[in-house]
């Protein structure tokens, strides 16, 4: 690494700044649909004092979204940006929420959004336990390092033991579970829990209004939960064996484990009842990393690492998205900040065009309100209008030199071919699918001989979503063929004298490199075999 030559700044400025981002704490939920992503993040705002009975948020389920259910919500454009970042206070805390789509179709989109996050965590369903989008987003955070602290939602109804839980957490990820926390009873017997680090009890009172406002918490000690008279015999018997068994079998927690990844930290809770909540939400905050420095390549070559507080003002663009008021073309991107305090109206340089901007009219998400930024610091989303300069990746700063390192794109599974119904209009069909593709929605390719334009997806709600944008907000028809191939890769060396194997097509991608697709995984392994003197790189 080299050492990065910023001029020193103003000692206040610099106190200001660490405080502030000492503050932060921005992260995603990661979870499968339905395992109670949206309830936390309603019990999260109930928590933090910003709202003051949940049943707010409901309806917003980016979760358990269907093609018609995603559409509809994005007709009511406001949700979605709101559904990009959250910000609100978390007593001494400033959270930055990152949402993810919860539909594996847009998993990309996911990576991205995951990118920009400092710590995520896991939602498991009690019952069902550790399922396949929860086993893909962990992976997304693996591949990126970011902590993760499991919750083991919906306690409150019957569900697996929590043993066995931590087993399949450890076993489905690969991954060290240590529980902080440890459930006091199931099912309608979930009364508490015990905090394993000072054997102190919470118990919780009913629940007013199902949960809709914050549950009472008496505290006692280990010794004294048989005589509450809350507990059954058994109960009482099977919460000390199992604590017994975690202390010997147990795996220890250190945070400096959790923050490298090795190790995450297990909750139990039931976020209806709010029952474990708000001490699963106050060990977060304390667990939970602030901003740190991020890894970038210098432009002669070499890395840097950018502190959030030492370096000056940096940024870069994690999401795109356009059209979100049906009556003004705009278009946002979303900025996460890595480094140095942010101003409205700055003026920064946009690295890969090479000139200089002013950030004007940046707003961010409080609740549901959008609010116009005044000033952010590192680990804060901020949204800025884009009149078509911002790309997916694009490095901002104040000082220059550098760029963070590009996004990797995942590799497609289902292709095929778009055009507009009416010839004549396709150059705006163009306009838009230029659109799409800028915000990552799709991946546009075309055929090598045809000069088709080709459309590449993760999964087939991506191309539902794209027909529908083009026909909502472009006011364009398209008819879209799907392709018989389910994978490809890039290729490295002479198209020409590449033997395809049979099922396979060439194409090139938007930054005009060459990639084959294939029927399936088989003949790309043939394609490989066939051609030794060709590089067949996987994308990502
Ligand atoms: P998601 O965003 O991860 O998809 O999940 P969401 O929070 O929408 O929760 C899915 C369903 O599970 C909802 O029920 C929600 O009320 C319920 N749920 C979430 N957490 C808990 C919990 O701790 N205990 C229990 N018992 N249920 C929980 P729904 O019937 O689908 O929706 P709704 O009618 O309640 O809104």
């Amino acid at each position: 690494m080299l050492p990065i030559q910023f001029i020193p700044m103003e000692s206040t400025l610099q106190h200001v700044l660490a405080a502030a981002t000492s503050q932060r704490r921005t992260f995603a939920i990661i979870s499968h649909p339905d395992a109670g992503k949206t309830t936390l993040t309603e019990k999260l705002l109930l928590y933090s004092g910003l709202i003051r009975t949940a049943g707010m948020v409901r309806g917003r389920k980016g979760g358990k979204v269907t093609a018609s259910d995603w559409m509809g919500m994005e007709q009511e454009r406001g949700i979605s940006i709101t559904a990009s970042a959250m910000q609100f206070p978390y007593k001494e805390a400033v959270i930055n929420l990152l949402d993810t789509p919860g539909h594996q179709d847009f998993s990309e989109d996911t990576y991205r959004t995951l990118t920009a996050a400092d710590s995520a965590i896991m939602v498991i369903d009690a019952a069902k336990g550790v399922e396949a989008q929860t086993r893909k987003l962990f992976a997304v955070c693996r591949m990126r390092n970011i902590p993760v602290l499991t919750l083991v939602n919906k306690m409150d109804l019957p569900g697996r033991q929590p043993l066995d839980l931590m087993t399949e957490v450890e076993q489905a990820l690969d991954i060290q579970a240590s529980a902080v926390n440890w459930p006091i009873g199931s099912g309608s017997d979930f009364v508490g829990i015990v905090n394993r680090e000072d054997s102190r009890i919470q118990l919780f009172g009913r629940t007013a209004h199902g949960g809709a406002t914050k549950v009472t918490v008496s505290e006692l000690g280990l010794a004294d939960l048989g005589a509450s008279g809350r507990v059954s015999e058994e109960t009482l018997m099977q919460v000390e064996h199992d604590l017994e068994l975690l202390d010997i079998a147990g795996n220890q927690f250190s945070r400096e484990r959790f923050l490298k990844g090795l190790v995450t930290p297990v909750f139990f809770a039931s976020a209806l009842t709010n029952f474990g909540i708000e001490s699963f939400l106050d060990a977060f905050v304390d667990l939970a990393p602030a901003p740190g420095a991020r890894p970038a390549d210098l432009d002669g070559g070499g890395e840097i690492s950018v502190d959030p507080i030492e370096a000056p003002f940096s940024a870069y663009v994690f999401k795109l998205q356009a059209n979100m008021n049906p009556k003004h073309r705009d278009s946002t991107a979303f900025l996460r900040i890595c480094s140095g305090r942010f101003e409205r109206d700055m003026v920064v340089k946009h690295h890969r065009l090479n000139r200089e901007i002013r950030l004007s009219r940046p707003h961010s998400m409080v609740a549901q309100e959008r609010s116009t930024v005044e000033e952010a610091f590192p680990g804060d989303i901020i949204g800025i209008i884009n009149p078509g300069i911002f790309a997916i990746g694009d490095t901002i700063s104040t000082s220059g030199g550098f760029n963070f390192k590009t996004l990797p794109q995942f590799q497609p599974e289902i292709f095929a071919r778009i055009r507009p119904t009416d010839v004549g209009k396709r150059k705006t069909f163009d306009k838009g699918m230029t659109q799409m593709a800028q915000e990552g929605t799709v991946q546009i390719m075309r055929s090598l001989n045809e000069g088709d334009q080709l459309v590449a997806a993760v999964g087939r709600l991506q191309f539902d979503v794209l027909q529908y944008r083009l026909r909502h907000e472009y006011r364009v028809e398209t008819i879209l063929d799907q392709l018989p191939y389910t994978c490809s890769a890039w290729l490295e060396g002479d198209p020409a004298t590449f033997k395809a194997p049979s099922a396979s097509m060439m194409v090139k991608d938007q930054r005009d490199r060459v990639v084959v697709l294939f029927g399936d995984t088989l003949m790309k392994s043939i394609g490989r075999d066939r051609n030794p003197e060709h590089i067949l790189r996987e994308m990502g």
